[in-house]
This record gives C-alpha cells, sequence and structure tokens, in this order.
C-alpha cells in the first residue's frame, strides 16, 4: 500500500552535541556520505511506489533530518513536536508549519513530545513511549487530540531513548520488539496487546535495526540488521536493507528520517 513520508535532507548534518548515548561530537562524521545515504533511502521509498515530500533544511540544526520526530500526524491533525533539549527546539515550529502550509490541520503541543519518535500508530492503538523524551503527559493530550487509544510505554534503556528505536510496527496488528528495552510491566502490555509480535534480538536492536519503515509488505531497515531481516522474511515480509552508518553516529536510522504523513 502506498504512503506519503515527510523526510528533511541532511544539508546541515553534524554531531555538534551529544542528546543520547550514539552522539560523540570529537568522532568524525562525513557529511557528504550522510547526504548520499539519505538520497539512497527517499529513492528507496520512491522505488517502492511511494509518494516523498521534502522540508527545506535549516542551517544551526542538525539533528532536522530525523523528521520522524517533527510531529505526528494521524487522520490529517498535526500534533506537533516540543522537543525535550533546547538543541532542537527549533524544529517543532519549522514542521508544523510546513503540515499547516500542506494542508493539515495543526495542533501545536501544550506536553513535551518528540513526534513518531515516540507516538506509533499500530492498527486500532497509539502506541507511546516516555521516560527519555516524551512527557507521560503527552500521551493523554494525544489521546484527547487524536481520538485513539492511546497505550504507555515505559522505556528503560537509554540506547533505546526513543520508542522508534526499540519498537517497529510491521502492520496494522503486527510490531516487531526489543523487550529489554521495556518495563516489566509495558512488557506485559506489550505481550497482551500483540502476543505473535516478533521479538529482536540485543545484536539487531543495538545497530538500531528496529527503526524501519514498513508498509505492510516491504519493510525499510538497517542492512547490518541481518538476523532481523531474515526474521521478517520468515514471516513473509520482504526486507529492503538500506545502509545509513553516518546518520547511526547521531542514534538515528531510517525510521527516525521518515514521518508519515496519513490523511
Ligand atoms: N540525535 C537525535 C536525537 O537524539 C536523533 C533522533 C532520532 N530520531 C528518532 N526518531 N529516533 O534527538
Amino acid at each position: 500500500m502506498s504512503r506519503r513520508y515527510l523526510m528533511c535532507r541532511p544539508t546541515f548534518f553534524a554531531v555538534d552535541y551529544a542528546i543520547n548515548p550514539w552522539m560523540d561530537p570529537s568522532a568524525p562524521v562525513d557529511a557528504d556520505l550522510a547526504v548520499a545515504q539519505w538520497t539512497h533511502l527517499r529513492d528507496t521509498y520512491r522505488e517502492l511506489g511511494h509518494t516523498v515530500d521534502e522540508i527545506e533544511p535549516i542551517p544551526g540544526l542538525p539533528d532536522m533530518v530525523f523528521a520522524a520526530n517533527g510531529a505526528t500526524v494521524v487522520d490529517g491533525i498535526a500534533y506537533g513536536a516540543q522537543f525535550a533539549f533546547p538543541e532542537r527546539a527549533a524544529e517543532g515550529p519549522a514542521y508544523l508549519d510546513w503540515l499547516a502550509a500542506h494542508g493539515f490541520t495543526p495542533h501545536a503541543a501544550k506536553e513535551i513530545n518528540e513526534g513518531e519518535g515516540d507516538i506509533l500508530l499500530a492498527g486500532r492503538f497509539v502506541l507511546a513511549g516516555t521516560g527519555f523524551r516524551t512527557a507521560h503527559d503527552a500521551h493523554a493530550e494525544a489521546q484527547e487530540l487524536f481520538g485513539r487509544p492511546v497505550v504507555t510505554l515505559q522505556l528503560v534503556d537509554p540506547r533505546f531513548y526513543h520508542l522508534d528505536t526499540a519498537l517497529t510496527v510491521l502492520a496494522e496488528n503486527q510490531i516487531a520488539y526489543l523487550p529489554e528495552a521495556f518495563s516489566e510491566g509495558s512488557r506485559r502490555v506489550l505481550a497482551r496487546l500483540f502476543p505473535d509480535a516478533l521479538l529482536a534480538s540485543a545484536e539487531d536492536a543495538a545497530v538500531l535495526g528496529l527503526n524501519a519503515v514498513s508498509d505492510g509488505r516491504h519493510v525499510v531497515l538497517p542492512t547490518q540488521a541481518v538476523g532481523l531481516a531474515s526474521q521478517l522474511a520468515g514471516r513473509g515480509f520482504q526486507p529492503v536493507p538500506v545502509d545509513l552508518s553516518e546518520l547511526l553516529k547521531a542514534g538515528g536510522g531510517p525510521k527516525c528520517c521518515t514521518l508519515e504523513l496519513r490523511s
């Protein structure tokens, strides 16, 4: 099924600050390679038949490439992001302005939330992460705005600071996740809601393999997540590996670069 995505070219990408354990400002980043890898991701979506819109990158916002954090868009309603760290604060209004200009109904958030990084639509439910970035109160705000049941999930491992680094939605009622990234109670919630979920290995999660984008059939995921790719193939999905090694240095993968626009 064809999807519509919003992406932001990593023209000004850098690792200038560290707001997650993946980021090391003293390590070199190849900015040209980052753009080439990102371009390949964009073109991969287009080859799969999806529509990709682009938002203009803004100088001084090196993490703006991570479009998933820009908002959450469901039923044509855009729930704006309000970032936890000041370094990324200006991204929220930039994304919300773009969405408003492109026909989505904008809603400026009262509560701290980092968009689809922590808020994922999974069939009848909205799964929402908290613990590192998105505030628990934002889950109630999202539920009220979207009129869909929001399920709170507690993240416990700082390497998996956003929900989309620990869990991916594969189809309406199918997800894959890393149980260890969640609190005991949240693991039980996930097991109850998704008894047939695919459980990822620690190795695949450690290369952000779960930061994947599924259209229900093809699953775009980091090349390094070889075990997960074969698990997915075993379930009838078609893995589409992409190498985003430069963006991984900022703690991001394919899903982080991709905001789904649901009208
Ligand atoms: N450096 C960014 C940050 O820490 C990476 C964001 C990754 N995005 C995501 N959806 N997980 O905020």
